[in-house]
């Protein structure tokens, strides 16, 4: 009782003060002080700045006198000067969102944006279902964890609804997907409450919540939906069909749902999408044909299309024609057939074009740069034949070129490629060119945006390059293999970001520079095929080195082997002249691990390390992984099918990886090798058994000498692993 009249007389003490700030002002405030005071509480909850600032909270919550009407992000009503709108995204919020927040005092919320802050992982409180008026409710990306709670249904008059992240992809082929923040705890339950309920809604973005579930019918009553995102939700069953004919849907993206199957519906003219993003689900499985429907044709307003990765087979539809306003047109990794679809040519507003990864086939259409608003173009890995036209590389706007793994034969007007100012990605490996006359590598130098660079199979030279400072210092994807290098090339010495790097089957001579082990991004190092002859430098493995892929088989070695890095996971070796002991530095590698020490001149112990059982652990551990995960990247089939293959590889271990060195021997290679030839058995020292206890991780050898297959298929892992690490679809460039 006391305590109440005490603040009743603080609240009329403020009230008087305040009355008379606003007499001296003769300003207005309009700000109701139980409105103010919660958003002083809700400031020393978490403190409340601009990203950019270093400030501890938005300069105009400072002085707590003032109006809170013209805090930043505060909204108030004209007439009453309660609080009805806050927008505190990006604003640094930290801290536990909890249930006693004084954010639930401001009872007349009709909009509240709380995305990109860090709530530290607490959960949604239920209380958000006081604030009833609510219409825009936003918690994107604001780490928030655990299961939406139910009571969020009871806020009928949303409008807008997002509850997304984005999943940030794993960088490793090894790691699991990370788990989702957040979940849906009873989908059942929940999702056709969610449709029942939430009648007004247009906006709806629960990607990346894990739902686990299939879509009810129930959301094709959402009559107001607008946009419907649903990507990364593990969605799984037949999604309705229906749910694309609502009638004022203008966009829906199910991105990355793997085991949602569902059919296109019939569309009918004047259909409002315009954007429609089926990127990695199971879209075609459905439908009988597995087809591209021609009636996408009909969605004259689409202005995104995006079918990666879906299994769809036979043509392209000749109706997509139709669509004038398309900027996106994405049909990467499917099935597809047929010729370029000229019709494209006509659609002027693209922006993008992805049909990598299909059986394409048939020239390249010269007069592609009359799409001139092009900024990139993915059809790599498809059979088109002919000349790489030239007046793609007049089309100015261009920032991607993938035309790799295709069987053309020429590249037309290449050396206009210095015209492309913002040119990032130019990958045209491939084994079919048949350039007679070297290419100028110096009309690359004045590419300074360039990131990837890949030439394979394209002589160059490099005899016009006078300063290797006028190549971009960008690069992260350096592939020149099979160009007919004969020096290490020193532009790349200063790539600070470099990631992968192949120079092999060229004429590279000498000895390999150690500054190499030194960039810091490096991850993948192909060299097999040269003559390099040693390792220049110290021979102390770098510690920061992030190499992972490391290829050095078929080369002049001689003397012992250096590890640069203990990340690594696949070391080739062969065909050299190494000789001196096994380095110890293999047990302590990290990561699950390929080798191949074949034809060397190796002897000693084979360390203990490689042993069988370690094999066989991770074998297992892979291929149970296999099974329960799905790998996340920017093309998770890929990887799922690397995975599976390397395991597949790991199984059938052979002693191969270990022959060719007359002077080698163990108990482990009988382990390894099961009944065949292991030469001595000598007892294991102490040590080594010791040494093998921190190890759990190692698998050995893939040889060569079972069969090229093994060889051949290896070395098209390490190439996909190479492809796999840049970046592959336009879903990246333009989501
Ligand atoms: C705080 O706001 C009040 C009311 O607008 C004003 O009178 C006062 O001068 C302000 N104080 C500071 C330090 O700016
Ligand atoms: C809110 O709840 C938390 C945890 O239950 C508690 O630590 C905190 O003191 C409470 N805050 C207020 C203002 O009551
Ligand atoms: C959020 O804050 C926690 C604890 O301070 C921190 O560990 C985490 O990295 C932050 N998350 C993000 C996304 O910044
Ligand atoms: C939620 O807020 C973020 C950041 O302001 C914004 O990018 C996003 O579009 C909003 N979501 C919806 C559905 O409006
Ligand atoms: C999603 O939820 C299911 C069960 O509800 C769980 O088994 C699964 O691990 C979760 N997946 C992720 C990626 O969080
Ligand atoms: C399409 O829209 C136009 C103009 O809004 C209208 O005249 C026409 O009848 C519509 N056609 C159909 C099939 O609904
Ligand atoms: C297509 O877009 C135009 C221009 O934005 C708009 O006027 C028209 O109503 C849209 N058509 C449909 C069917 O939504
Ligand atoms: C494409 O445009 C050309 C002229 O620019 C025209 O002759 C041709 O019929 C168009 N093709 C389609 C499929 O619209
Ligand atoms: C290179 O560009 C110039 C200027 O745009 C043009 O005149 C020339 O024909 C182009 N070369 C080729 C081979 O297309
Ligand atoms: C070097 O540049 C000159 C002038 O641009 C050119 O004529 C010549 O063909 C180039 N040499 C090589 C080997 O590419
Ligand atoms: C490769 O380069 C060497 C030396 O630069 C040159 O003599 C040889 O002709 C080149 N090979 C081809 C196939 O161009
Ligand atoms: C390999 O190296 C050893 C020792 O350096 C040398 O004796 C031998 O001749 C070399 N073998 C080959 C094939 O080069």
């Amino acid at each position: 009782m006391l305590s109440f009249f005490l603040r009743t007389i603080v609240l009329l003490l403020f009230l008087s003060l305040n009355l008379f700030g606003t007499f001296a002002s003769l300003t207005p405030n309009l700000c109701p002080l139980d409105q103010r005071y919660a958003l002083i509480d809700l400031k020393t909850e978490f403190k409340i700045r601009k990203p950019d600032e270093f400030l501890d909270y938005d300069e105009s919550w400072a002085n707590s006198s003032s109006d809170c009407c013209n805090w930043e992000g505060v909204t108030c009503d004209t007439k009453s000067g309660k609080v009805i709108g806050l927008d505190l995204s990006c604003s640094s919020l930290h801290g536990r969102l909890e249930p006693n927040s004084s954010l639930f005092r401001l009872q007349h919320l009709k909009s509240l944006n709380l995305a990109y802050n860090n709530f530290t992982l607490s959960p949604i409180p239920d209380k958000f279902n006081k604030l009833i008026w609510l219409e825009t409710f936003n918690l994107s990306e604001s780490s928030l964890k655990g299961h939406v709670p139910i009571e969020l249904l009871q806020l009928t008059n949303l409008v807008s609804l997002d509850l997304s992240s984005s999943s940030s992809a794993s960088n490793s082929y090894f790691a699991p997907p990370p788990t989702l923040l957040l979940s849906i705890e009873n989908p059942p339950l929940f999702l056709p409450l969610l449709a029942r309920n939430l009648r007004n809604l247009r906006a709806l973005d629960m990607s990346s919540v894990n739902i686990s579930s299939e879509i009810p019918q129930e959301f094709s009553y959402m009559s107001s939906l607008r946009s419907l995102h649903l990507k990364n939700c593990y969605l799984i069953g037949e999604f309705p069909s229906s749910v694309f004919m609502i009638p004022n849907l203008q966009s829906i993206k199910l991105d990355h749902n793997p085991e949602l199957r569902g059919e296109l519906p019939v569309f009918s003219i004047n259909n409002s999408m315009q954007v429609l993003s089926l990127l990695e689900t199971s879209f075609s499985e459905s439908s009988f044909s597995g087809r591209i429907p021609s009636s996408l044709g009909e969605l004259s307003n689409l202005s995104s299309l995006v079918l990666f990765s879906n299994g769809f087979t036979g043509e392209v539809p000749s109706s997509i024609v139709n669509l004038k306003q398309l900027t996106i047109f994405s049909v990467g990794y499917n099935k597809l057939r047929g010729n370029f679809l000229s019709g494209l040519l006509n659609l002027t507003k693209l922006r993008g074009i992805d049909l990598g990864s299909n059986e394409f086939t048939g020239f390249f259409p010269t007069n592609i740069g009359q799409l001139s608003k092009l900024e990139a173009i993915f059809a790599g890995s498809n059979f088109f034949t002919g000349s790489v036209p030239a007046s793609l590389f007049q089309i100015t706007s261009l920032t991607h070129i993938y035309l790799e793994d295709n069987q053309f034969s020429d590249i037309l007007g290449l050396e206009n490629i210095s015209m492309l100012p913002n040119l990032q990605y130019l990958f045209l490996h491939s084994k079919s060119f048949r350039i007679s006359s070297p290419v100028d590598f110096n009309v690359f130098s004045s590419l300074k945006q360039l990131v990837g660079l890949a030439l394979s199979g394209i002589l160059l030279s490099t005899a016009n390059i006078t300063s290797v400072s006028d190549f971009s210092s960008q690069f992260r994807y350096v592939y020149l293999s099979g160009c007919n290098i004969t020096e290490f090339p020193e532009f790349i010495r200063d790539q600070r970001n470099l990631d992968s790097l192949d120079l092999s089957n060229n004429n590279i001579k000498g000895q390999l520079p150690d500054w190499l082990w030194r960039l810091e991004e490096l991850q993948v190092v192909k060299l097999s095929n040269n003559s390099l002859s040693g390792f220049d430098g110290s021979l102390k493995a770098v510690t920061g080195s992030q190499i992972n892929v490391l290829d050095l088989s078929s080369n002049a070695f001689q003397g012992p082997l250096f590890i640069p890095s203990t990340s690594i996971t696949y070391l080739f070796v062969s065909n050299n002249n190494f000789t001196g002991e096994v380095p110890q530095l293999i047990c302590g590698l990290t990561s699950p691990t390929i080798i191949d020490l074949s034809n060397n001149n190796f002897h000693g112990y084979i360390p203990r390390c490689l042993g069988k059982s370690y094999m066989y652990s991770t074998c297992q551990e892979m291929l149970s992984r296999d099974t329960s995960h799905r790998l996340w990247r920017t093309s998770p089939r890929w990887n799922h099918w690397i995975y599976r293959k390397t395991s597949f590889l790991f199984q059938r271990q052979n002693c191969s990886a270990y022959e060719g060195n007359p002077g080698l021997y163990g108990p482990s290679l009988k382990d390894i090798c099961g009944v065949i030839h292991a030469p001595t058995s000598l007892p294991v020292s102490e040590e080594e058994d010791e040494e093998e206890e921190g190890l759990s991780w190692i698998a050995a050898g893939i040889g060569f000498a079972p069969g090229i297959v093994f060889g051949l298929t290896i070395g098209y892992i390490v190439a996909r692993l190479l492809i796999d690490l840049t970046p592959l679809s336009i879903d990246v460039l333009f989501h």
